[in-house]
């Protein structure tokens, strides 16, 4: 298959070149997996340049090792002489800032990544940013999202792709996908069929981008300017295939 996709700075030119994409993680890289599989299996047309990590001991990291995809480890907890001391987030930021540059990727994805990031970095970073969150925002910022639906009513449930903003969890969302609720199931049980959803969310997203159908570039400047833009989120109902 033949893939083409808009370069971000010209919606109408098309390229033949894979989206080049870098990508975040702190944690187990269930998501970063998923990315590399695609990658490798032809379906989703991206390069991932790179990885960067916040935990040297993530398993992410090695896998995208395992992938042979270029990986740097900036830990939040230092060795050596300032053993256990933390590491700033001004100090993440700069090492991660210098990297993104020379790998200089089209798309930055944040796929499990929990650091909160500077107005500095964001605006700073050579590639738009994506942040993939287990919520249907603007429902539940932050931490603990799969307990605090399980504490509420609600009947749905889900997770969101959005635009990395300053604010935590409130740059334009781009899509979600949903599933029903089951008031008898665990926080534990939930998150896994929500994971389910990210593993599908993440890559149509991403897809959307590399095939210029979502245009991150128009977003963050002037949603009026892109006319053509569909109403977002795009919204995935994928609860038949991963009902309890
Ligand atoms: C995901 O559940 C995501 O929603 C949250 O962190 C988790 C990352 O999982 N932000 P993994 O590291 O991709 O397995």
């Amino acid at each position: 298959m033949r893939w083409y996709i808009r370069n971000m700075t010209d919606s109408h030119s098309l390229s033949k070149k894979p989206l080049k994409v870098a990508v975040l993680v702190s944690g187990s890289g269930s998501n970063l997996q998923v990315l590399i599989d695609a990658m490798n299996a032809g379906s989703l047309p991206i390069e991932i340049v790179g990885v960067i990590s916040n935990v040297k001991e993530a398993y992410a990291v090695t896998r995208a090792q395992q992938a042979g995809i270029a990986t740097a480890v900036f830990s939040h907890i230092t060795e050596g002489e300032n053993a256990g001391k933390r590491m700033g987030i001004k100090t993440f930021e700069r090492h991660a800032g210098a990297q993104l540059n020379e790998w200089q990727p089209d798309l930055v994805v944040l796929a499990g990544f929990m650091r909160v990031l500077s107005d500095d970095f964001i605006s700073g970073s050579p590639a738009p940013m994506i942040n993939l969150h287990p919520s249907l925002l603007p429902k539940y910022k932050g931490l603990d999202t799969h307990q605090r639906v399980l504490e509420s009513s609600d009947a749905h449930h889900g997770c969101s792709v959005h635009v990395v903003t300053a604010e935590l969890d409130a740059g334009q969302v781009l899509t979600q996908a949903m599933l029903a609720v089951d008031h008898s199931e665990s926080a534990e049980e939930l998150q896994a069929r929500v994971q389910k959803l990210e593993h599908q969310v993440l890559p149509w997203t991403i897809l959307l981008i590399a095939q210029g159908a979502l245009n991150l570039k128009a977003i963050n400047e002037n949603a009026d300017a892109a006319p053509y833009l569909p109403a977002l989120p795009l919204k995935l109902w994928l609860n038949s295939q991963i009902a309890r």
